[in-house]
């Protein structure tokens, strides 16, 4: 597998001290901030939006100049996630990872302002993403089958090809839920299929859920309530990367 990637999410951290809190996950062995953008439609949660992520980047050093450390990996659960690009481009978001559900569904099309290619192919997503300068990631809710993914990771023109896929481990939503170990299944027959490839898991992971996960060949670890409600953040992300690295 890749080498291990631990993304806190920020949905956890104390939401009035954000730009400190950033800041102090790289300091404590983070390598991501993991940042959930809800918009209370594709999911029954709203959070925070682009001005917000505009604040909270001028903490933390971009990606670039520090060999990928503090890459803001942005998890779109959001209806339209075509609209949104630019504007999340704008605000320095490093990658732009939105759900496949969103993309194929017909939400969009019908809403006012959409335009007539709101409903939109993963493909013509993936190459809108790069095109804007962002690395491309692509999610699958806990009721999508990993096999719709075949067919967007067989691309042969490199700018359709996703450099990460996320496999939720719970229903997108809400911190703090419980381990679903039932979509494990999924990350392994990604690992068989793609050794490369930078696999995430999100929701439930912690000191307790980590070894399944690392197991099944996830590399990217994002963990909320397990890092903010822990004494020690830097000690469960160093526990963290050890599980994916032994
Ligand atoms: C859930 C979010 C997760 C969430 C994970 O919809 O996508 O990123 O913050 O929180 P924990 O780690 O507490 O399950
Ligand atoms: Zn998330």
């Amino acid at each position: 597998s890749p080498a291990a990637i631990i993304a806190p999410s920020i949905l956890s951290a104390d939401f009035a001290d954000l730009g400190k809190e950033c800041s102090s996950t790289i300091a404590r062995g983070a390598d991501w901030l993991h940042v959930d953008i809800m918009d209370g439609h594709f999911v029954p949660n709203i959070t925070f939006g682009a001005p917000i992520v505009t604040k909270i980047r001028s903490h933390v050093a971009k990606p670039t100049e520090n060999h990928g450390k503090g890459t803001f990996d942005c998890h779109m659960m959001i209806a339209e996630p075509k609209k949104w690009v630019k504007e999340f481009q704008n605000a320095g978001c490093d990658l732009y990872c939105f759900h496949y559900e969103a993309a194929i569904s017909s939400t969009a099309a019908e809403s006012p302002e959409a335009t007539s290619d709101a409903k939109t192919n993963p493909k013509e997503m993936i190459r809108y993403i790069h095109d804007c300068g962002m690395l491309a990631g692509i999610a699958i809710k806990p009721d999508t089958g990993v096999d719709v993914l075949w067919d967007i990771l067989e691309s042969t023109d490199e700018k359709e090809k996703p450099d990460m896929v996320l496999v939720m481990t719970v229903h997108p939503g809400f911190g703090g839920q419980k381990f679903m170990a039932s979509e494990l299944p999924k990350v392994t027959e990604l690992r068989k299929r793609y050794p490369d490839l930078n696999i995430e898991v999100d929701g439930g992971l912690g000191p307790g859920t980590i070894d399944q996960a690392a197991d099944a060949g996830a590399n990217v670890i994002v963990a909320g309530s397990a890092v903010y409600g822990a004494k020690d953040p830097a000690d469960v992300i160093a526990k963290l990367r050890e599980a994916v690295e032994k």
